[in-house]
């Protein structure tokens, strides 16, 4: 099984839309995906249009918000065929509390080990991580081997990625398996020549991570209102095509 983090510190770089576009493409090509939403805004449920009664929260506590006790099987959802979902959204602040009351030695590996399927269920773990840093973004790199950082080809995104690093090398003090495997720049605009100097510095920065762009696409920003991915809402849109290149890069790796 592989366990993949969509990370990036900066907001708006094109996370939620990767991870939603990127585990729906898997789970279409017959590999079995769950998605975990790992922030408070709860986006990944929207762009899926599906509204599951838990999430993330009750499956690591085992607990509703009552305190009632409630089984694992109920807290993933079925969110397509192939596709399970733990969906994040407020309740994960509790969660964080949760974590924080935890043991120091214990702390930052609760996710990792409740989160552990039986070999054989499930063939990619896919997490959709909240921007910034806190608790539950160190359990999540200390769950997963690979992690995928979309970088948008515009505005000071280079800036926001150095932050990044400096968190990604504290992680893999402790988590030696974690590898920077992909870095997907986003939003390309051709028409701006911000577009093509990010791309490359980051084409020159990271030879082997680099992945092609996604294209800067108004139909990947149309289809979460409708509940839908990109494949699904317009499968002939260039976002489709980008998503598609990525979905067959991961896929071909092997690690
Ligand atoms: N390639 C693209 N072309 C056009 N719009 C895009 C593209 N990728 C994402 N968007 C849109 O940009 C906005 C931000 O994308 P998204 O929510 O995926 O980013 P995020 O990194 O998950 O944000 P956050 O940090 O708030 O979780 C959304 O409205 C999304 O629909
Ligand atoms: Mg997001």
């Amino acid at each position: 099984m592989r366990k993949i983090a969509i990370a990036m510190a900066k907001g708006g770089v094109g996370k939620t839309t990767t991870a939603v576009n990127l585990a729906y493409g898997l789970s279409q090509i017959g590999h079995r995906v769950l998605l975990v939403d790992c922030d408070t805004q709860g986006q990944t449920s929207k762009f899926l249009g599906v509204s599951p009664k838990y999430g993330l929260y009750e499956f690591i506590t085992g607990r509703d918000k009552n305190g009632e006790y409630v089984s694992k099987r109920d807290v993933i959802y079925p969110s397509r065929k192939n596709l399970w979902l733990l969906a994040g959204g407020i309740g994960l602040v509790e969660l964080k509390n949760w974590l924080g009351e935890q043991p120091g030695d214990v702390r930052q590996t609760v996710l990792g080990n409740v989160l552990s399927p039986k070999k054989g269920t499930l063939d990619y773990l896919i997490f959709d991580c909240a921007p910034g840093w806190d608790v539950l973004s160190v359990n999540i790199l200390m769950a997963v081997d690979e992690v995928l950082c979309p970088v948008a080809l515009q505005g000071p995104s280079l800036e926001g990625l150095k932050t990044f690093f400096g968190y990604l090398l504290s992680a893999q003090k402790l988590n030696s398996d974690l590898q920077l495997k992909y870095i997907l720049p986003t939003m390309f605009d051709q028409r701006t020549r911000q577009s093509f100097e990010i791309l490359k510095q980051l084409k020159r920065m990271f030879k082997k991570q680099i992945c092609d762009p996604i294209p800067y696409n108004v139909r990947l920003s149309e289809a979460p209102s409708h509940g839908k991915t990109i494949f699904e809402y317009r499968n002939k849109a260039v976002g489709a095509d980008g998503y598609r290149k990525l979905i067959r890069r991961v896929d071909t790796d092997d690690i």
